[in-house]
């Protein structure tokens, strides 16, 4: 049996961009579908990262009384950078004006699922796409398997990917399923969530000889904390003792408050962009397109911008007719996208420390750092970039 759909906008994947565009489009009147392949339990309990840009709790307050951002996340006025031992305050307001927000994706997800639940947004989990047919240009159409394994054919004005890295809508974008400019590092993360009191108030991104470590935090109970490893390492292959043990090496300076682990995992680090965001009527968006290594935070608040650009191209499409910001979203999706890239690059080579690093690497990585706090633009720039370059506008 096969169930024909008809919108505007199919979109797939119900991460944060599907559902924040979902949102977005709905505000301007254009109706659309979300399908993903994921159970809303799945999705809302999937473990990432937890910092949000300025701009991107500024986008998320057009949920109203659905965003709890600013209530149930903590905003943070700055991070500490440490190196031989010694901690560098970077102060975000006195810089830029502009905070970062500590606000775990999985809770933007819980509360994006509850706002389009609200409006009554098709929202379908549980659906396989298996192809996206282009074939008439107008009218692009998304090919799925519904839960019940039923055909389901969306037929859309425009088909958004916003599937993440492993996008099925990627390669109708690209012609390839790699299809993109790719840097893989020699370096992980072990990240872990345990049960104890915050260890610092604020996030502490740590350099020392035996490598890299970030305090992070959850709640005043729930901490998450990452250290450099090997990709390779099994996350099952460490005690808990020994997790602690490598975890505290990489903070000199601070006693860590221990506690009972409950989730540990393995994090590959990887630099992506796709060599093409659109192909007539069918765009992708956050992971889809691009990815970047976690070091700093970009991940989310990237997507968001893309859907910040997108959905004001799509109202002018849609509503007007109007195709130029459209033509021009990829072009300009693409200079935040490597000016993000080469943040996250940037902040990962600086403070990550690789085995074939000679004395001389090491000295100047220690040279590096110290440029950045013992200078105000250096500072600068770190904060502008954490707490997320002001945010495309349509003009
Ligand atoms: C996190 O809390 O998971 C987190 C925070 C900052 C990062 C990466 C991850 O740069």
């Amino acid at each position: 049996m096969t169930t024909t759909l008809r919108t505007r906008v199919a979109i797939v994947g119900a991460g944060p961009a599907g559902l924040l565009l979902s949102h977005l489009l709905d505000e301007a009147g254009i109706d659309s579908i979300v399908v993903d392949l994921r159970t809303r339990g799945e999705i809302e309990s999937t473990i990432r990262a937890g910092i949000l840009e300025q701009g991107t709790v500024e986008l998320l307050d057009r949920l109203g009384k659905h965003s709890r951002a600013r209530t149930v996340g903590h905003r943070h006025d700055g991070i500490e950078l440490r190196f031989q031992g010694e901690g560098h305050r970077i102060d975000f307001p006195s810089l830029t004006g502009r905070s970062a927000w500590l606000y775990p994706q999985h809770e933007v997800l819980k509360d994006l699922i509850a706002a389009r639940v609200a409006a009554e947004q098709d929202l379908r989990f549980g659906i396989t796409v298996t192809a996206i047919d282009d074939t008439d240009p107008l009218r692009p159409l998304v090919i799925a398997t519904d839960a019940d394994g039923d055909e389901l054919v969306i037929e859309a004005d425009v088909v958004v990917g916003a599937d993440g890295s492993r996008s099925v809508v990627r390669p109708t974008v690209t012609g390839s399923s790699q299809g993109g400019y790719f840097r893989e590092y020699p370096f992980a993360w072990f990240g872990i969530l345990c049960e104890a009191p915050p260890s610092s108030e604020e996030l502490i991104y740590s350099n020392s000889p035996d490598g890299f470590a970030l305090i992070s935090q959850r709640s005043a109970t729930v901490q998450r904390m990452y250290f450099q490893c090997d990709p390779e390492l099994d996350p099952d292959s460490l005690s808990e003792e020994q997790i602690w043990v490598e975890m505290q090496k990489r903070v000199p300076g601070t006693t860590l408050l221990e506690g009972p682990i409950f989730q540990r995992d393995v994090l590959r680090f990887r630099s992506f962009v796709a060599h093409a965001m659109r192909k007539g009527r069918v765009a992708i968006i956050g992971d889809a397109a691009h990815t970047v290594p976690p070091t700093g935070a970009k991940g989310m608040n990237l997507a968001v911008a893309d859907v910040a650009l997108l959905h004001e191209a799509l109202r002018a499409l849609l509503l007007e007719g109007d195709e130029r910001l459209i033509d021009s979203f990829e072009e300009r999706a693409l200079q935040r996208i490597w000016k993000a890239q080469h943040f996250s690059w940037w902040m990962t080579t600086m403070l990550h420390v690789t085995d074939d690093a000679s004395d001389f690497d090491r000295r100047r990585q220690l040279g590096e750092l110290r440029s950045v706090v013992e200078s105000t633009a250096g500072q600068t720039y770190l904060a502008e970039a954490y707490t997320g370059w002001p945010l495309p506008s349509a003009e």
